[in-house]
C-alpha cells in the first residue's frame, strides 16, 4: 500500500458551459489530450476505480468537462479532471467553438488548477494540437500562476517491450519528461501519482 492509494473517489459535477462550472474549491489536476489517446482510462486508473468515468473505443466520448473528487490514505483531497478530446472531426464546427472556448477559458483563468497533464499516445507522438495546447498552459492569463504540464505517453503496451523505454524517451523533448502508461501495466499508475504529487506541491 503507497500514500497514493485512492480510499475515496466520486462524481462531482459536469459542465458545458462557463456558468455551470463547480466553484473552484482545493486543487483541481485537468487531463488533456486527442480524442481517445486515454485520459478517462488514466483517471480511472488513477481513481482506482474500473468505471467511475466512461470509456469507449469510440472517439468523442467526453463531452464535458467532468469533475472528480479524490481522497488519498493519508488524507490529501483533490478534484481531478476530464476534459473532451480535440481533433475529433465528427462534431459541427459551431460545436467545436464552443467547446474550444469552454476548455480555453478553464485553463486559462480557472484560479485553483495546479496542473494539467497531456496526454499524448506512444505511438503518434506530440502533434500540433498537443503543442498549441502546451503554449495555451504557458500562457499567463488571469490566474495567479500557469498550471504545471505534466506529460504522459500513453498506451505503452502497444510498443513492443524492448521498445518502449526508447519510445518513451524519443517523445521527451530537450528538457521535458515523459511519464509512460500503460492501463495494462499497473505499476505505471504509481509512477503517474509520484509525479502529480511532485507537480503540485
Ligand atoms: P475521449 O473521451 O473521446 O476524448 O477519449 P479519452 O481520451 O477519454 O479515451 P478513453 O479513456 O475513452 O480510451 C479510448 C480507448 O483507448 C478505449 O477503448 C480504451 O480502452 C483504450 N485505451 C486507453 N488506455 C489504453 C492503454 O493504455 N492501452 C490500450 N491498449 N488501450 C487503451
Ligand atoms: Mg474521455
Amino acid at each position: 500500500m503507497t500514500e497514493n492509494d485512492i480510499v475515496e473517489a466520486s462524481f462531482l459535477a459536469s459542465a458545458q458551459e462557463v456558468s455551470s462550472l463547480p466553484p473552484p474549491i482545493g486543487i483541481e489536476i485537468a487531463f488533456a489530450g486527442r480524442s481517445n489517446v486515454g485520459k478517462s482510462s488514466l483517471l480511472n486508473r488513477l481513481m482506482a476505480r474500473r468505471s467511475l468515468v466512461r470509456t469507449s473505443s469510440t472517439p468523442g466520448c467526453t463531452r464535458a468537462i467532468n469533475f472528480f473528487e479524490a481522497r488519498a490514505r493519508d488524507g490529501m483531497r483533490l478534484t481531478l479532471v476530464d476534459l473532451p478530446g480535440y481533433g475529433y472531426a465528427a462534431r459541427s464546427r459551431q460545436e467545436k467553438l464552443v467547446w474550444a472556448k469552454l476548455i480555453e477559458h478553464y485553463l486559462l483563468e480557472r484560479p485553483t488548477l495546479a496542473a494539467v497533464v497531456v496526454l499524448v499516445d506512444i505511438r503518434r507522438g506530440l502533434e500540433k494540437d498537443d503543442l498549441d495546447l502546451l503554449e495555451l498552459l504557458s500562457e499567463q492569463g488571469p490566474r495567479s500562476r500557469p498550471p504545471t504540464p505534466v506529460l504522459v505517453a500513453t498506451k505503452l503496451d502497444r510498443v513492443p517491450r524492448a521498445q518502449q523505454a526508447a519510445a518513451v524517451q524519443g517523445l521527451a523533448k530537450s528538457t521535458r519528461k515523459v511519464i509512460g502508461f500503460s492501463t495494462e501495466m499497473p505499476e505505471t499508475t504509481n509512477e503517474v501519482w509520484r509525479v502529480l504529487r511532485h507537480a503540485i506541491r
